[in-house]
C-alpha cells in the first residue's frame, strides 16, 4: 500500500498549506467529498479479496482519520488566525473619554410644581385633579359665578365647539383650577385637604399674561377652620419655598366663591431693579383666597351648617419668576431650547424641599 503513504503526504501537505477556510475545504472535498480520491478508494475494498482487504481496510480507515484530524485542527488553527486579525483590526482604546450625549433638563414649571406639592404634602394636603376641559357648571355655576359675572364673558374664556343643534351650554377651557375644589368635595367628602396644580386657560397675551398658564389651587374644610388656618399655611408654604421667613398681607378683595375674599401680598423689596423676597417694606401680589361660600360648598356636596373651609389659588409660573428670577412668562411657552438649557434644571441638580 505504498499509494496510501503517497497521498497522507500530499493531502497532509496540502492542508497545512491552505490559506484559508475555502481552500481547506477544497482539500476536505478533494479527499474525503463524496467523490475525493480516498472515498473513491474505500469502495474499492469491495472488490478485493478478503486477504487484500485486511490489510487495505485498517490503512485505508486510519488515513481517514489521520486526513479528518489534520483538517479539523488546521481548520481550529485557521479560525484561531482570523479572530487574531479581527481582533488587532478592531482595537479599541478604551481609554478615550466618551462621547457627550445631549441631556434634556427639567422645565421651572415642573420643578416648581413639584417644589409646592412637596411643601403642601408635608402640611397634609394630597394633590387632586381635575380635566382642562370643564363644563360651565364645575368652571362657573358650582363656584358661585352668576351668568352675568364679567369672568364669563367671551374676552376671558375659551369655549368649544358644539355641533349645529346641539344646543348644551358648551364647554370651556378652564379659566382656573378652582373647579377641582368642587370636583375633590364630591369625590372625598369632609374634612378634606388638597392642593390642585394644573393649566388653566385665558385670552391673554402679554409680557406678564400667556393664554395658557398654570395655578396652585388649596382648599381644606373641616368643623373650625378658620383664615387664622389660611394665614399659617401660606406663610408656612412660602417660607419653606424661598427658603426665608416671609410676613403675608391679607388685603380684603372680591371672589364669588369666597366669603371673606383675601388677596394676598409676601413681603419684598427691590435692590438695584433685582426683586428680593421676605425682606423690606415693598409688597407683592401673588394670591387670591377667602374662606369658602356656603353655596360652594354646599355644590360639592358637603353641608356648610357642619363644615367650612378655606380656599386659595396662586400662579406656578408667577412662583417660578419669582424665585428663579425669570423675566418674561412669554418664554416659559416658546420651547427655546437655549431658553430651557439656561433655565432648566438636570434631573440631579434640582433643588428639593423634601423633608430630609
Ligand atoms: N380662582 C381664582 C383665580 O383664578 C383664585 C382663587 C382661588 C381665589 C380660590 C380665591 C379662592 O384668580
Amino acid at each position: 500500500m505504498d499509494g496510501i503513504q503517497d497521498l497522507r503526504a500530499k493531502y497532509l501537505e496540502q492542508i497545512a498549506g491552505a490559506a484559508g477556510a475555502e481552500a481547506l475545504e477544497g482539500v476536505r472535498l478533494a479527499a474525503l467529498g463524496k467523490k475525493g480520491e480516498i472515498s473513491l478508494m474505500m469502495r474499492e475494498l469491495g472488490k478485493m479479496t478478503p486477504d487484500e482487504r485486511q490489510v487495505a481496510g485498517p490503512a485505508l480507515n486510519g488515513l481517514k482519520d489521520e486526513i479528518d484530524s489534520a483538517l479539523k485542527a488546521r481548520k481550529v488553527a485557521l479560525d484561531d488566525a482570523a479572530l487574531d486579525e479581527r481582533l488587532k483590526a478592531e482595537w479599541l482604546d478604551v481609554t478615550l473619554p466618551g462621547r457627550p450625549r445631549p441631556r434634556g433638563t427639567i422645565h421651572p414649571v415642573s420643578q416648581v410644581t413639584e417644589e409646592c406639592t412637596a411643601i403642601f404634602a408635608d402640611m397634609g394636603f394630597r394633590v387632586a385633579e381635575g380635566p382642562q376641559i370643564e363644563t360651565d357648571w364645575y368652571n362657573f355655576d358650582a363656584l358661585n359665578i352668576a351668568p352675568e359675572h364679567p369672568a364669563r364673558q367671551e374676552h376671558d374664556t375659551f369655549f368649544m365647539h358644539r355641533a349645529a343643534g346641539d344646543n348644551r351650554p358648551p364647554h370651556v377651557l378652564r379659566t382656573h383650577t378652582s373647579p377641582v375644589q368642587i370636583r375633590a368635595m364630591q369625590d372625598q367628602g369632609a374634612p378634606i385637604r388638597v392642593i390642585a396644580p394644573g393649566r388653566v386657560y385665558r385670552m391673554d397675551m402679554d409680557q406678564t399674561h400667556a393664554p395658557m398658564f398654570h395655578q396652585i389651587e388649596g382648599m381644606a374644610i373641616d368643623r373650625d377652620i378658620s383664615m387664622a388656618n389660611l394665614k399659617w399655611v401660606l406663610e408656612e408654604f412660602f417660607t419653606a419655598y424661598f427658603g426665608t421667613k416671609v410676613k403675608t398681607r391679607f388685603r380684603a378683595s372680591h371672589f364669588p366663591f369666597t366669603e371673606p375674599s383675601a388677596e394676598v401680598d409676601i413681603q419684598c423689596s427691590w435692590v438695584n431693579g433685582q426683586l428680593r423676597v421676605g425682606e423690606g417694606d415693598g409688597w407683592l401680589e401673588v394670591l387670591g383666597s377667602g374662606m369658602m361660600h356656603p353655596k360652594v360648598l354646599q355644590a360639592g356636596g358637603i353641608d356648610p351648617d357642619q363644615w367650612q373651609g378655606f380656599a386659595f389659588g396662586m400662579g406656578i409660573d408667577r412662583m417660578a419668576m419669582l424665585k428663579y428670577g425669570i423675566p418674561d412668562l412669554r418664554a416659559f411657552f416658546e420651547s427655546d431650547l437655549r431658553w430651557l438649557r439656561h433655565y432648566g434644571f438636570g434631573a440631579l441638580e434640582a433643588p428639593t424641599v423634601h423633608a430630609g
